[in-house]
């Protein structure tokens, strides 16, 4: 079994340290969901994340980094707006998207002339970083279209044996990925919506847009089948759902409603009307229900709104049906 230890003592981090800096795995926190890392700038390491994901080697990773400093090393071309952006909002849950300079190896990439990058707002992940002394290429640590993990209980399921350690740091803050804004492109464009939402990047960079979903594909990672649990999921309106849940009535189900929706009794149910804390359970409860043997969730449609076009986005993907 993968070694799990326990949040952030410094000699922990030290060891986990060495080991990035000798090649291997390392599953640690951030703000977000826990990420797979490896030293960004060994090709043979950032070789082992594809591996244990099962991730397609055409879906670049995000750089983590713990000073604004690497940016010059890391990137060229780089538009004042990234460090205005960087001030503003690192460390945080914004990746930038920027022309990448000879440093960084091409499988990080995906082969693409750009480099994601961020600086996580975790403590673990920032001494992790500083402590290995080089940037950390982490992507989600899930299989490769499963949902994310927020715990580590989620990441043992999957991935153990397949990384070297498991640094445990609790459940993470917000619950979805990063941000992911693209401004090596003429037009700013959020490649994947986050917590940071269009509207609020919008009275920074007024022409900052969305990218299209079908637009020609500019974030490979877009384009796979994502966040699946193995129960299927139904994207509903609130109006719907009793007659889905008498409809699936030899289904084990699992609902999860933001409006005041009667649900019977005997139907497990997760009621949020907050968003931001429907984010941060989102993905638990697709591992806790797949870990439950649930056939079905039901969930209820939100408003494409700030993070509420985060989560449906998440949502979306991982739908085989949407009931309007
Ligand atoms: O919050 C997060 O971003 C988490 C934590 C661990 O930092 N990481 C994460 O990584 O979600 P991952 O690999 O699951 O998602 C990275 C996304 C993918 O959609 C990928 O295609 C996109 O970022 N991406 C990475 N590099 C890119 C690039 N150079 N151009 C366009 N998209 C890129
Ligand atoms: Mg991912």
């Amino acid at each position: 079994m993968t070694k799990i230890i326990k949040s952030g003592n410094i000699s922990s981090i030290k060891k986990a340290a060495q080991i990035i800096k000798a090649g291997g795995l390392v599953v640690f926190p951030t703000e977000t969901v826990y990420g797979i890392g490896a030293n960004a700038l060994d090709p043979k390491a950032v070789n082992r994340i594809f591996k244990a994901k099962g991730r397609p080697s055409d879906n670049p990773l995000i750089v983590h980094i713990d000073k604004m400093d690497w940016i010059s090393k890391l990137c060229v071309d780089v538009p004042g707006m990234a460090y205005k952006l960087a001030y503003r909002y690192w460390p945080g849950p914004l990746t930038l998207v920027l022309k990448k300079s000879s440093v960084v190896p091409k499988n990080v990439t995906a082969g693409l002339d750009t480099v994601a990058v961020r600086i996580p707002n975790n403590k673990i992940a920032l001494s992790l970083i500083r402590e290995s002394k080089v940037p950390i290429a982490a992507p989600s640590a899930n299989l490769s279209g499963k949902p994310s993990p927020t715990k580590a209980i989620h990441i043992i399921k999957h991935l153990d044996k397949r990384v070297d350690i498991i640094i445990d740091g609790g459940p993470t803050d917000i619950g979805l990925e990063s941000t992911v804004l693209d401004l090596a492109s003429k037009i700013p464009t959020i490649l994947r919506p986050g917590k940071i939402s269009l509207e609020e990047l919008r009275m920074i960079m007024p022409n900052v847009k969305m990218a299209h979903p079908k637009s020609k594909i500019k974030s490979p990672g877009m384009k796979y089948r994502h966040y699946s649990p193995e129960s299927k999921v139904i994207l509903s309106s609130p109006e719907k759902i009793p007659m889905l849940i008498k409809r699936h009535a030899n289904d084990k189900i699992a609902v999860i409603h933001t409006s005041k929706v009667k649900i019977p009794k005997n139907i497990e149910s997760f009621y949020c009307k907050n968003l931001e804390i429907l984010a941060h359970n989102i993905f638990d409860k697709f591992h806790e229900y797949d870990s439950k043997n649930f056939d079905l969730i039901i969930i209820e449609s939100v408003e494409e709104k700030r993070i509420g076009t985060a989560i449906m986005d998440r949502l979306k993907k991982a739908a085989s049906e949407i009931v309007n």
